[in-house]
């Protein structure tokens, strides 16, 4: 049996005032599954995701769990939704420990306690850095700390956009299996947004792909991987 359809786009146009950027998207997301959506740079996926999380305006529908998900970015936040913003989305001039301290916030006090000592756990590089300056850290740590900062509050789906950005191969490759692990361990649905396409394909069940706004395929991961035609056209690999 499938899991059930957490987040559905249906004909989602969305843009910032002018002419709508990205047009008639429909996308769906289940309870636990990874996605990924890919395409060229410009071709709209940071404004898919800021469209999804309230922070750009639109048009069409955006459902979750089956009811409408409306509001500011912060109350759909508060029903579960993460949102790893392009550029990593950590505070640069908190320390490590309070930026993990302020993502946990919807917790309890002794939850939230708890909550940050598990993720040093899972990143024990953050618990050695816990009193540096966030900006202070590397761009793998920086992606590592965004990531546990958005997951701290437990939410059922995160969007990530382009997690591998300015990483070295090797550090993607990490970041990559802890956002395998972590799926796999919590369950966190995983929308990742990236123009590297055999990164996130080799993570994602289901892949969509972005050019000049509209969705021009989306098919399983495993078969989107060996299309020659794709690659060529428009992952540029
Ligand atoms: N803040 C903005 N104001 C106006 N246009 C924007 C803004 N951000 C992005 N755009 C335009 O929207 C289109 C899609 O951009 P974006 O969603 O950032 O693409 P991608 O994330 O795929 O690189 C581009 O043409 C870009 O110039
Ligand atoms: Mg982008």
């Amino acid at each position: 049996m499938s899991a059930a359809t957490l987040l559905e786009l249906s004909g989602l146009s969305a843009g910032y005032g002018g002419p709508d950027v990205v047009h008639d998207i429909d996308l769906s997301v289940s309870e636990g599954e990874i996605v990924t959506l890919l395409g060229a740079n410009g071709a709209g996926k940071t404004t898919v995701l800021r469209a999804i999380s309230g922070a750009v305006r639109s048009t069409g529908t955006v459902s979750w769990a089956g009811s409408p998900l409306r509001g500011r970015p912060d109350e759909r936040a508060r029903s579960g939704l993460g949102h790893v913003p392009q550029g990593r989305g950590t505070l640069t001039q908190l320390t490590v420990a309070e930026n993990l301290w302020v993502g946990g916030a919807r917790l309890g006090p002794r939850r939230r306690r708890e909550a940050v000592d598990s993720w040093f756990e899972t990143f024990p590089r953050l618990r050695e850095r816990a009193e540096q300056t966030a900006g202070n850290l590397s761009g793998g740590e920086q992606q590592m700390l965004a990531l546990a900062r958005a997951l701290i509050s437990e939410p059922r789906l995160v969007l990530l956009d382009e997690p591998s950005l300015g990483l070295a191969p090797l550090i993607t490759q990490e970041v990559f299996e802890r956002l395998r692990e972590i799926n796999a361990r919590l369950g966190t649905a995983l929308l990742v947004v990236e123009q590297n396409a055999a990164a996130s394909l080799a993570l994602a069940d289901r892949a969509y792909v972005l050019g000049s706004g509209h969705i021009i395929r989306h098919g399983a991961a495993d078969e989107l991987i060996d299309d020659d035609e794709l690659r060529r056209a428009y992952l540029g690999a």
